[in-house]
Order: C-alpha cells, then structure tokens, then sequence
C-alpha cells in the first residue's frame, strides 16, 4: 500500500513508537460529547479528543476502553466515522455496533463520561491522483470507515472527480446506516438487503458484479469494507478484473500497536507467503493480497 515499514505513512519521517512515547495522560482520554443509539444495537459516539488526533485520516482507528470499569480489561478497535477541528483539539465520531461484550460497554456510557482513547492508528486508505471514479463496498457497519474516506473525497474532488458510487449491503433496512451522509457527500447510492427490504434483495456484491465492466479500471479506485465472507467474496469477483481495491480489514486486535501479534494475517507477496500485522501494516490492503483462511 505504500505504506512505511511501520505501515503509517508519516511525512517527517518520524516514527509512531516515538510519537506514541510523547502523548500526555490528556491526549489518551476523551471526553464523551454523546453515545446514542441509532438503530437497533448500533450507536453513534462523539468524542471531544486531542489534538494529536487533527491528522488522523481515512482508514485509521482508534483503540476505546472505559475508564474504571473492570471489563472490558482491553481496548476495542473502532474506526473514525467522522472528523472535525474543535479549538486546539478535534472532535471524532465513532459508528459502532454493540457486537459483543466489549462494545456493549462501551455502549452504556453517556455524556460527560472519560474513555481511554489510543489513537489514531494504523496506515490510510491509499488516494491516487487522477481517480475519476471512487467505489465504495460496504457491508453492514463496514460503512463506518467507508464514510469518513467519502467525506475526504468529496472535499477534494473537482469537476473531473472523483465522482462517487456507494453500494451498500444490510441484513434489513434498519441497519442500512450512513446512507444520508454519502448522499450529502454527492455519492450515488446503489442499496440491497438479504430479506429485500430494501433495494435488491441479496448479496451487495451481486449489485457490484453486475456494474464491474462499466468501470475504466485504470481511473477507478475500489474502496471495500464488511463481514469476511462478503471480502472474499469480492477478491472472487475482482480476480480477473484488473481493478484496484483496497480493503479494511476488521480483525481482532488486542495492543493495536503491534507489539501482542494478535491480529496476524496471511499475504500474498512476490516472494512467497508473508505476515501481516492488521493494526501496524494495515488495517488496509490489497483486496488480492489477502489469504483467506
Ligand atoms: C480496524 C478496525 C476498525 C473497526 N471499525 C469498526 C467500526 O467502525 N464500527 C464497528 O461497529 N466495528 C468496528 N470494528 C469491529 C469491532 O472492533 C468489533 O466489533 C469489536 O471489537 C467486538 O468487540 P466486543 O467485545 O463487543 O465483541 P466480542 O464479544 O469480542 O465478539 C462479539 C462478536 O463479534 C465478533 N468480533 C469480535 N471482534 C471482531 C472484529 N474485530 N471484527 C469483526 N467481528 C468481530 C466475534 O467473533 C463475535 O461474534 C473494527 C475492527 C477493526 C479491527
Ligand atoms: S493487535 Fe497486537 S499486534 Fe496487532
């Protein structure tokens, strides 16, 4: 992806275990603006957080843990929905659905409440000069990441574009989220769910496949994001197809910073099989250098 050694590209050069060693107690909480929920077991958090976090980009997350609670004893990887200056510091918003016992915690805080925050981590979404059409797959909350890269894009595009197309895919259509959003940001949104509740009825990836030919690949970037059967489903469809897609990977982490090796993953390079670190080499990828397992 481009990325340095350490997968975060920084343009001083410096490296993010030294950055990370310079971050005060202040810069690794934040203040809890709201926490509500949005659709069934999804919930929309704002957090007012440091400066260090003004930089962060597309594609990078942030590690969350409640303060003062005994469980989770480990934080949760939460990507960046949305952006915003706030003073000296920033302000983020963070889509999550309460998947588990971690998130459903994390779930329960309110306004006012401190979370520790470690962040922002792990490399970018890769944006290549000259794109004229950016399409983005996601996946139920896949769309989370999905939305802050729209969010860049659309800020940056010019009449020559990029122009933007969403598909998107949900179990119903209660948990078709973000859509409002990437319409605001000009996307076209093309909308499936498995019972048909909305838009095509199946897979988000049949919506996608059938619109693959359409696309110059030369001038289209993919930008892929959801559950692991739908990626690979997707590295299917792409095979033979010489579109470039990136993709963000949804693994489960423990440190986020590399140091536990927790989130291994397996890639195809031109010398062999290779490790990956999801949290410090990624979270994105090559959609065609995954191994599946
Ligand atoms: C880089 C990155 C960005 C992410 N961004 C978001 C986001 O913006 N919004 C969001 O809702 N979720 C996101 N996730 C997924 C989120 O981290 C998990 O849902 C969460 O860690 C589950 O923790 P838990 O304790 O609630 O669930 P657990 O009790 O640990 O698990 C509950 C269920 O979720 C599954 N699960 C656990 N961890 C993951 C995981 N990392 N990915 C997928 N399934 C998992 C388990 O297999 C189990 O079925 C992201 C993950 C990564 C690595
Ligand atoms: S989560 Fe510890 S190495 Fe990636």
């Amino acid at each position: 992806m481009g990325s340095s050694q350490d997968g975060i590209d920084r343009i001083d050069g410096t490296d993010w275990k030294d950055e990370y060693s310079m971050l005060t107690k202040a810069d690794m909480t934040a203040t809890i603006l709201a926490n509500a929920e949005v659709a069934p077991e999804h919930y929309l958090m704002k957090l007012a957080v440091s400066g260090a976090f003004r930089d962060a980009q597309p594609g990078q997350f942030v590690m969350l843990r409640p303060v003062g609670r005994g469980f989770p004893f480990l934080g949760r990887p939460l990507g960046i929905y949305s952006l915003a200056e706030n003073g000296s510091g920033a302000r983020i918003e963070i889509l999550y659905r309460a998947a588990g016992r971690g998130t459903k915690v994390i779930s329960t805080l309110c306004e006012g409440d401190r979370i520790e925050i470690l962040g922002p981590l792990g490399n970018r979404f890769e944006l290549k000069p000259g794109m004229k059409t950016a399409v983005l797959v996601a996946g139920g909350i896949g769309i989370a990441p999905l939305v802050f890269l729209a969010e860049r894009l659309s800020a940056k595009a010019t009449p020559e574009g990029p122009k933007m197309i969403l598909y998107i895919g949900a179990r119903d259509s209660a948990n078709l989220l973000g859509i409002d959003r990437m319409k605001s940001f000009g996307a076209e949104v093309r909308v499936s769910t498995d019972d048909g509740s909305a838009g095509y009825e199946g897979p988000v990836t049949d919506l996608f496949r059938e619109d693959l030919l359409s696309f110059n690949a030369s001038k289209t970037e993919v930008f892929v994001c959801g559950p692991n059967p739908m990626l690979k489903r997707m590295g299917a469809i792409i095979a033979d197809h010489p579109i470039r897609c990136q993709v963000l990977m949804e693994e489960r982490m423990a440190c986020g910073m590399g140091a536990c090796l927790g989130c291994t993953i397996e890639v195809r390079t031109p010398t062999g099989v290779e490790y990956r670190q999801v949290c410090t080499d990624g979270p994105v990828f090559d959609l065609r250098e995954i191994i599946w397992r």
